[in-house]
């Protein structure tokens, strides 16, 4: 067994192969996955029929179980959230907006992992955006006053008993809890270190960052526009297309996703868990 890493023409996303997640990997193989995971910031694995146990002990490869807030998870299995569309539902694609996974928390998580097991014939891409390119494409100045910023992070807007899950008027197979809770907010810096590598990379999206700190209301939200356009041109978006068995693995430091419909009159179901993360450090 050797992991082979094939890595997209832009360096952003990679694909992993020469392993079975469904044995135990010994600590290289583990090493070399990560490796790859932090250079590429989302690494998918094909053909890889995981059962629930599998998944679990893949998620620990990457770090402890990470806390997931808001999101019924399954009931003999805690850390899993099964992401479900049925073929019939109209209610919204979940996370279908740019977003960073939780990033309100105080330690957001690291990874999160998805794994496909209903994939429509058509649609149902999840794109993903890469923080670091798009920071490293500003220029100097821009970078500078962004580095002495902080952003103001909360669920509301999805997860409060005022916010949008809550009162979509559509059934959703997902069991979403709202909560008094969603509405605490909590300041991030707007351009983080990456722990493992050492690069700066954008940390604010356009669900959970609701307001750069210190700035009135008109330039925050003029901040937080520029930055949500500029991070997910296309130069900068990576479009996953999904397979059955397929595992993916992203940085929710570095990269921002957002899943997409097309799909109406077909299921799809993703088992997801987190790995938790760290307080983000400013660059
Ligand atoms: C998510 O935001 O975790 C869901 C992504 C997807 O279903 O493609």
């Amino acid at each position: 067994m050797s992991v082979a890493v094939s890595p997209n023409a832009s360096g952003f996303g990679a694909a992993i192969t020469g392993v079975d997640l469904k044995k135990p990997l010994p600590e290289a193989a583990q090493q070399a996955i990560r490796d790859a995971w932090f250079a590429h910031g989302v690494v998918w694995f094909p053909n890889q029929p995981l059962e629930h146990a599998d998944l679990e002990r893949v998620t620990g490869y990457f770090g402890p179980f990470g806390q997931d807030p808001f999101v019924k998870t399954m009931d003999d299995h805690s850390h899993i959230i099964e992401v479900r569309r049925q073929p019939r539902e109209r209610a919204s694609v979940f996370g279908a907006a740019w977003h960073s996974d939780w990033s309100f928390l105080p330690t957001p998580p690291a990874a999160t992992l998805l794994h496909a097991k209903i994939v429509p014939s058509t649609g149902g891409d999840t794109l993903f955006a890469d923080g670091a390119a798009a920071y490293d494409a500003l220029d100097p100045d821009m970078q500078r006053k962004l580095r002495s910023l902080r952003a103001v992070h909360s669920a509301a807007g999805p997860y409060a008993p005022e916010g949008f899950y809550a009162n979509e008027g559509e059934q959703r197979s997902m069991k979403i809890l709202p909560s008094a809770d969603a509405r605490k907010r909590h300041l991030h810096p707007v351009v983080r270190v990456h722990p493992g590598t050492g690069r700066p990379t954008l940390f604010v999206n356009r669900v959970y960052t609701v307001a750069i700190d210190g700035l009135d209301e008109r330039e925050s939200k003029a901040l937080l526009e520029f930055l949500a356009s500029h991070t997910t041109q296309e130069r900068f978006v990576y479009r996953h297309v999904w397979s059955k068995d397929m595992l993916i693995v992203w940085d929710n430091r570095r990269v921002q996703h957002c899943a997409t419909g097309g799909y109406d009159g077909q299921e799809r179901l993703m088992h997801r868990t987190t790995v938790a993360g760290e307080v983000p450090q400013a660059a």
